[in-house]
């Protein structure tokens, strides 16, 4: 019975009419319409589900007012950080906003509104949350209800067993430790002022913690950014990730100005695709200060699409969705429909985002009858990186030149010097 139905499977899956039909845009839409996003260990509630599927049916729509709520949030912890990463907005010293930690009693008010509906919280944006001093309660606060956690770190910092045993009994689902490279020398190159002996000296204490407390969380991923300076640490990566019971995960470093795609060694190949920003639809961004900021790629307080209030005395909304409903929350969206606006709504952010400016250009391609199989991406991956770092108020580019220039480093060429014009991914 099970062989001839066997048989009968195969030989529909290699008819070609089978084939167009998997090969085909509404096929694919319809799978990744019901496909659960990878929030590992999410307790999928009836609510959380349906949505979920709303959000997906009011992006499929473009929507510009919704009555979805994100199921993704991104809360900066702390926007403090102590290294120097030069492509990074922190570690080159810019100031988007004042260095503070977010308050734990904003943060819950915040998880109180949206926590029903998230799958997924990720405590780090432009800072290094494991400085934050809120952060183990965040974290157990999110797990508690039922939500996918991630941080993500250098983990070149004071630790020591009893944090690393504080962590994993948070109930933290992901740690994900930034090391670009496996010997000092290299590390240190985009790393700056980080030390590899001490990352991999506290990935050995949360492992250590892990099988002392007999948890299978966090999972434990080593996130190594390919650069040209680090693509033959890898294979040493990859013995001191087993090592450790980390997961390597290799993905192209952003590089200024150029068109650097991570080489031969990545897992992931960061490919831009032309669709409406999922983060306007589904990923909430809140910062330290209560700034929310339309996508993970902004820095700058300037291009926030709202304010809420850190504190109830404090000027700004208290309710996140007042903010997400707000006129530049949906003029974002807008642009989706028509990249049009009057000379001041051309101003924001999102106007000349790589993501706006490849969707219209894809719906120029489907309005002259092309197809989806055979659009070809006009942009680098590298785009919305550099898109996002040389997008910078006047104030910025004024606190830059009051700068003392640092001594250059011993090390090889900075990675934040000009090299080739091009772009990177966010
Ligand atoms: C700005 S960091 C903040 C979190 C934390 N301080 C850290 O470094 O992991 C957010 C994410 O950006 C990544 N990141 C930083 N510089 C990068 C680069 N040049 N290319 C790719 N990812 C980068 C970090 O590894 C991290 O996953
Ligand atoms: S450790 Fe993270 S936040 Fe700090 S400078 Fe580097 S990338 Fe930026």
């Amino acid at each position: 019975m099970i062989e001839p139905a066997r048989r009968l499977w195969s030989a529909l899956i290699a008819h070609p009419w089978w084939r167009r039909v998997v090969t085909s845009e509404p096929y694919y839409v319809m799978r990744v319409f019901w496909r659960l996003p990878p929030a590992a260990g999410a307790r999928i509630t009836l609510r959380r589900r349906l949505n979920l599927y709303l959000q997906r049916l009011e992006h499929g729509l473009g929507r510009t007012t919704l009555w979805s709520k994100p199921s993704k949030l991104t809360v900066e912890a702390t926007n403090i950080c102590n290294l120097r990463c030069p492509a990074c907005f922190t570690g080159a010293g810019e100031s988007g906003r004042g260095r503070s930690h977010m308050s734990l009693d904003f943060y819950r008010r915040l998880l109180g509104e949206l926590g029903p509906y998230l799958l997924e919280v990720e405590f780090y944006n432009w800072g290094e949350p494991l400085l934050a001093k809120n952060i183990y309660p965040m974290i157990e606060d999110a797990a508690r209800r039922g939500i996918s956690t991630t941080v993500s770190t250098n983990l070149s910092l004071p630790f020591d067993a009893g944090d690393a045993e504080r962590l994993v009994a948070s109930g933290l689902t992901t740690l994900g430790v930034s090391i670009d490279g496996a010997r000092q020398a290299s590390y240190e190159t985009y790393r700056v002022r980080g030390s590899l002996d001490l990352v991999l000296r506290n990935c050995r204490l949360v492992r250590d913690a892990k099988r002392r407390l007999g948890s299978t969380l966090p999972r434990l991923t080593w996130e190594f950014h390919s650069f040209p300076h680090n693509v033959d640490d890898v294979p040493l990566a990859r013995s001191l990730a087993a090592e450790l019971e980390m997961d390597l995960v290799v993905s192209p470093g952003w590089m200024i100005d150029s068109d650097w795609d991570g080489g031969e060694v990545v897992d992931y190949p960061i490919a831009p695709a032309p669709m409406r920003c999922p983060f306007l639809w589904g990923a909430a961004v809140v910062n330290n200060d209560g700034g929310v900021a339309p996508c993970c790629g902004t820095f700058y307080s300037e291009d926030d699409c709202g304010q809420l209030a850190p504190e109830p005395k404090a000027g700004g909304l208290t309710k996140f969705g007042d903010v997400w409903n707000n006129d530049r929350f949906a003029l974002a969206r807008r642009f989706f429909r028509a990249r049009q606006g009057s000379e001041a709504e051309r101003q924001h952010v999102c106007f000349e985002c790589p993501m706006t400016v490849l969707y219209e250009d894809y719906q120029r391609h489907r309005g002259s009858g092309g197809r989806w199989a055979d659009y070809q991406m006009p942009i680098a991956s590298s785009a919305a990186f550099n898109y996002f770092w040389h997008r910078r108020p006047p104030r910025a580019a004024l606190t830059a030149a009051r700068r003392p220039v640092p001594a250059a480093p011993a090390a090889p060429p900075a990675l934040g010097d000009p090299v080739a014009p091009g772009g990177r991914r966010r």
